[in-house]
Parts: C-alpha cells; structure tokens; sequence
C-alpha cells in the first residue's frame, strides 16, 4: 500500500517537474519577450504569399509552362547570372525546356566558362560546351564577398529547395524591395546599413542583394511585357526547375502508382474472394 502510494507521488512529481519544464521558454519569453521582437527589423517582416494566381505546377495536376520556363531562363541569364551560378545544372540540361541540339549548343557558346589554355597550361576562358554548367562570375567566394558587401551571392541551382515554400519565396524576394516607413523606422530604432537594401520579404529585412528586376529590364522573345511581377514568377518557376527538373514526372508517377495500387487491391480481394469460396466457416 505505502508502495503504490510513493509510486503515484513519485509520478506526479515527475509530471509537475516535466509540465514546469515545458512551460518554461514560454514564461521566459512573456517575461523578457520572444527573442524576434528584440530586433527592430522584425518589425518589417512582411510574409509573402507567392504570385498572384499562383503557379502552374502547382497542385496534383501541375504542369510546367515551357514558355514560362525560357522566359525565366532568359531572366537568369541576362540577370541574375552576373552575380549566381547554377552549378548543378547544364547547358545540355536546356533541352528539357523545349530547346532543339543545335540551339542548346549555339546557347552553350554564347558563355564563357574558366579553362585552361592547353598549349601554355595556363588559366584562361573560353566558350562554354553543352556538358558544362552555368558558371559563377567569380573566381572564388573571397571575389564574390569582396564584390557584394561581404554576402556571397549563394548557388540558385536548389535555392526553392533551400528555402520554405522556396518558389513563392523567391518571388516574393524579388518583389519585396522598397522603404522601410520611416516613422515606423525611428520609432524603433531601425535602419539599413550603407551597402544593404530594404526587403521586407527577406528574413533579415536588410539583404546584401541590391534589387535586381524592375519593369521592362528585359525584352522577352516572345513579346511577353516584362513588368517586376511578370519577370520574378518567370525566374522563380525557372529556378523551380532547376532544383527540381522531375516535379511534374513525379506527381504524375504518383498518379500512375495510385491507380496501379487500386488495380492490385482489387486483385488481391478477388483473389482472396476465389480462394475461400470453397470453405465453409466451421459450424460451432
Ligand atoms: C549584383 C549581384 C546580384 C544579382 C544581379 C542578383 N543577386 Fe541574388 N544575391 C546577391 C547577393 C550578394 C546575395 C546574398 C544576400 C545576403 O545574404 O544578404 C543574394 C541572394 C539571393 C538569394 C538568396 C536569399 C536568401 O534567402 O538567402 C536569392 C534567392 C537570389 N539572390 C535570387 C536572385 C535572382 C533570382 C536574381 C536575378 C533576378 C538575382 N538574385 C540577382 C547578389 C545578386
């Protein structure tokens, strides 16, 4: 009896310690405030929510937008390129996105990539052949920090892999630039350092990207108006692709595996159906 009355103690100790324990981070942040509200920049985090209308590989029955697709290429390539690679994918990776041979390796020519010169040994550039990949446009991350205010401009390859909800977040990067509102600014005491910019879509607020897109930057192949909105979704779904080039392959795959399944459980109940037709339940 006195047993089994220490054991209930003794657990409900445990439990009170445990329960305490639990609350403790809360009652840490009520009394000093959650850590995030100790930045003034926390004030101007605004979270996204992606393009209007969303994209089209969304959902279960998402599709790529092959157009979309080059035309976020395009943005890449005469935008973002300057400062990031995509060293995980290849000017041969291209044909995917509904470019012929020739065209993939008329693409492939029109950059330059690091090489070395085989007659000397010594480093050089020279045109870029189908199998090599987008190259960074600095030698090493020491030029690359050097050149952007000490940020160096990460690889976009799986960058909407890298981030939360990354299509949508890279669109809403792209479009989060502006003011921060500056009484609301010195009321808290925030502001943006020289050499950063106001992005109230960037975790930090304050991001070493100065604004990349702004209306008509680009002129699209297929006439397309290249507004700010129109140019980061095209990117965004590019670098979608990039990450993850079988997207729609596996949703579609998982469609097939659903009803492959279906087909089979149908079989086996059949089966199991055909097999015991025979058999009687025993009689009690
Ligand atoms: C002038 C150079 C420059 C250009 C051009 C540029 N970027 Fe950046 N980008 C940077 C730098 C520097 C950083 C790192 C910022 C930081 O950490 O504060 C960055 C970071 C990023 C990030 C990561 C943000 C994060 O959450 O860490 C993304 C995504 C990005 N850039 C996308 C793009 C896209 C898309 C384009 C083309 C439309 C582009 N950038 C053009 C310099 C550039």
């Amino acid at each position: 009896m006195t047993i089994r009355l220490g054991g209930i103690i003794a657990g409900l100790a445990i439990t009170l310690v445990l329960v305490l324990w639990s609350l403790l981070p809360g009652v840490y942040n009520l009394a000093f405030g959650p850590p995030s509200e100790k930045q003034p920049s926390a004030a101007f985090y605004e979270h996204g929510h992606g393009p209007e209308g969303g994209f089209s590989f969304n959902g279960a029955f998402g599709k790529w937008d092959y157009a979309q697709l080059q035309r976020g290429y395009q943005v890449y390539k005469e935008v973002c390129s300057a400062c990031h690679s995509l060293k995980f994918v290849s000017f041969r990776n291209l044909k995917q996105l509904g470019y012929t041979d020739a065209e993939v390796e008329a693409e492939a020519k029109s950059w330059t990539v690091p090489g070395i010169d085989p007659a000397t040994g010594e480093v050089n550039t020279r045109l870029a052949l189908p199998t090599d990949t987008f190259p960074s446009p600095y030698p090493n991350a020491i030029a690359a920090a050097a050149a952007n205010n000490n940020a160096v401009p990460p690889d976009l390859s799986l960058m909407t892999k890298a981030r939360h909800d990354g299509s949508n977040y890279v669109y809403d990067l792209l479009t989060g630039y502006g003011e921060a509102d500056p009484a609301k600014a010195a009321k808290v005491g925030f502001e943006t350092p020289d050499g950063l910019y106001f992005n109230k879509h960037f975790p930090n607020v304050n991001i070493a990207m100065p604004q990349p897109l702004s209306d008509d930057q680009v002129t699209y192949a297929d006439g397309t108006k290249s507004t700010t909105a129109q140019m980061s979704k095209d990117v965004a779904a590019f670098l979608t692709w990039t990450a993850e080039p079988s997207l729609i392959h596996r949703k579609q795959m998982g469609w097939f595996v659903i009803g492959f399944l279906l087909f089979a459980t149908t079989l086996a109940f059949l089966s199991y159906k055909q097999i015991w037709a025979g058999l009687k339940p025993k009689k009690k």
